[in-house]
C-alpha cells in the first residue's frame, strides 16, 4: 500500500493508548524482516534509516531509501519511512525529495534558540511536502546531553517547544539512554504522563533498547506512543550470526549466516509489536 501518514498512526496508536513500532535499519535486512513481522502480527510500523546509517552506506541516502520506499509500497500493513537523527538540514531536504514521509530533525546538541529556530526551518519545508517532523530539545544530562539517562524534559518546556516550531511528534528525556545492551533503564512513567497532559503531539521515546518488556507496557500506558528500538536488534543479529558462523568453519555464504540473524529480527519485531500494541 502507498507509505502512510505516521501523523495519523501516532494518533491512532496514542488515541488507543498502544505503542507505535519504530525500527532502525542498518542493513537491508532488517527492513525485510520489519515488514515481514509487522505483516504477521497486522500491525503499522515504521522503517528508520539514521543519518549514521546513511554514513555507512556511502553517505547516500538513495540507495537504501528507495529500497525501504519500495518495501513500503508493497508491504499489505501501513508503513512510514522515516529519516532519523538527522543534523544535517541537506540531508532532511534529500529525505523529502525522495519520498520519505517523515524526519527527524535532531538539534539537541545546538544552543536552544537555535535548535528551535532550525527546527521550526525544517518543519516549514516538511509540511510543504506534506511530510512530518519529530523533533528533540536539548538539555544538559551528562555527559550524553540530553541522551544521557539522567536528562530529563520538563513538561512545560516542551509544551513551549511544540508551539515555538510546530513539530508533529516529540522526543523526551525520561530516563532512556542510547545503545543499552542490557535492559535496565528505569522510566519515569510520572514524568511521562505529565508530558502527555503538557503538549499536543504524540511523545516518542529514543533508545528502547534499554528498557524491559514490563517498563515498556507502563511507559506506553503513561503516555508514549512512537517506540524507537535498534540495538535490541542488532544484539539478537549479531549473536545468531556468531553462534552459526561458530557451529561450521566451512561456512562462506553470507546468506547462511546473515539469513539466520534476520530470521531472529523478524522474529523479535513481531514479539516486540505484540508487546506494544498489549493494552
Ligand atoms: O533513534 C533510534 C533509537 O533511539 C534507538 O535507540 O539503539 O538504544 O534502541 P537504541
Ligand atoms: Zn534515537
Amino acid at each position: 500500500m502507498p507509505l502512510v501518514d505516521i501523523r495519523h498512526m501516532a494518533a491512532e496508536a496514542a488515541a488507543e493508548a498502544v505503542g507505535l513500532g519504530a525500527f532502525n535499519v542498518v542493513l537491508l535486512e532488517f527492513a525485510h524482516a520489519e515488514v515481514e513481522a509487522a505483516e504477521s502480527v497486522n500491525r503499522p510500523v515504521i522503517l528508520q534509516l539514521s543519518q549514521n546509517a546513511i554514513k555507512y552506506h556511502g553517505g547516500k541516502i538513495a540507495p537504501l531509501g528507495k529500497a525501504l520506499l519500495a518495501l513500503a509500497e508493497e508491504a499489505s500493513v501501513p508503513v512510514a519511512v522515516h529519516l532519523d537523527h538527522a543534523d544535517d538540514v541537506d540531508l532532511c531536504r534529500a529525505a523529502v525529495d525522495l519520498g520519505f514521509n517523515s524526519v527527524m530533525y535532531d538539534g539537541s546538541h545546538l544552543p536552544d534558540d537555535e535548535n528551535r529556530e532550525t527546527t521550526a526551518k525544517v518543519v516549514e519545508f516538511c509540511h510543504a511536502a506534506n511530510v512530518a517532523v519529530e523533533a528533540e530539545l536539548g538539555e544538559v544530562g551528562g555527559k550524553n546531553g540530553v541522551h544521557d539517562p539522567s536528562a530529563r524534559t520538563d513538561p512545560d518546556d516542551a509544551a513551549q517547544f511544540v508551539a515555538d516550531t510546530g513539530v508533529d511528534l516529540l522526543a523526551v528525556a525520561v530516563g532512556s539512554s542510547h545503545a543499552m545492551t542490557t535492559r535496565g533503564a528505569v522510566l519515569d512513567t510520572e514524568l511521562i504522563s505529565a508530558i502527555r497532559d503538557a503538549v499536543p503531539v504524540p511523545l516518542v521515546l529514543h533508545g528502547s533498547s534499554g528498557v524491559s518488556d514490563d517498563g515498556m507496557v507502563a511507559a506506553i500506558a503513561a503516555g508514549m506512543t512512537k517506540i524507537n528500538v535498534s540495538t535490541y536488534l542488532n544484539v539478537g543479529f549479531t549473536g545468531i550470526v556468531r553462534e552459526v558462523l561458530a557451529s561450521d568453519e566451512t561456512l562462506v555464504d553470507p546468506r547462511k549466516y546473515v539469513g539466520p540473524g534476520r530470521d531472529n529480527v523478524r522474529q523479535e519485531v513481531a514479539r516486540l509489536l505484540n508487546l506494544y500494541a498489549r493494552r
